[in-house]
């Protein structure tokens, strides 16, 4: 029964990675090197969403990859889980010149595919990181967004697609690549993270990614 759910998960996640591979939905395909759809484990409990693709991610086709990256995997560890048990993804699949932000129409035709990422995964928490991921996932959520500062760290639940979903909102780690506080803060913001997914399992504290355990 198990394997089932795990191959539709796959196959449908698959369909999505390929879709991407050739989308033209939006201007950001002209520049692109790789598309980023994605990437980790489909039965996680906390999935990840940044910004954009950037350099790097453009340049190997997968996630968090460069300087923030390195970071983002040092915070998920401090959690007594690898980076591969999470699932990390961003808002648009595909690199906005230069690093610019995201612009409305492009967040808007990517959505979709990010949608269906998170129906399949389903994870219990989603993790917005930065301003940007944040003030998307919240208005598809159906959530007021208010400044970073007073949001980050706290539990927010809303519905996407007629699903109850938690969102945690944090700081992004290309933030606090060199801003000390900022990095004490996502630190902070991640043990939290660790608390909430824990919550409701009672067993030793490493092993919280039960899959299935929800
Ligand atoms: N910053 C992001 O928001 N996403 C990445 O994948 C890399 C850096
Ligand atoms: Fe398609 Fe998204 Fe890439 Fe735009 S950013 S071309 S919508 S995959």
């Amino acid at each position: 029964m198990c394997n089932v759910i795990l191959m539709n998960k796959e196959k449908l996640m698959q369909k999505i990675v390929e879709e991407i591979r050739t989308c033209k939905k939006c201007k950001l395909y002209q520049s692109r090197t790789n598309t980023v759809p994605g990437e980790g484990d489909l039965n996680t409990k906390i999935m990840f969403i940044g910004e954009a693709p950037g350099a790097r991610e453009d340049a190997t086709g997968r996630p968090f990859v460069g300087a923030a990256g390195k970071l983002l995997t040092q915070l998920i560890e401090t959690m007594g889980i690898k980076r591969d048990d999470v699932y990390i993804t961003n808002i648009v699949k595909c690199r906005p010149p230069g690093n610019r932000d995201p612009q409305p129409d492009e967040i808007y035709s990517c959505l979709p595919y990010l949608k269906r990422q998170i129906n399949i995964i389903y994870p219990k928490i989603i993790v917005t990181l930065g301003r940007h991921a944040t003030k998307t996932i919240f208005e598809i959520a159906g959530i007021t967004f208010r400044s970073m500062s007073n949001i980050h760290g706290n539990e927010f639940k809303g519905k996407i697609d007629g699903k109850h979903i938690t969102i945690v909102p944090t700081y992004h780690p290309a933030a606090a690549l060199y801003n000390p506080n900022l990095r004490q803060i996502l630190f902070n913001d991640f043990k939290v993270i660790k608390e909430l997914a824990n919550k409701g399992y009672k067993g030793p504290l490493d092993y919280f990614i039960q899959k299935g355990d929800r």
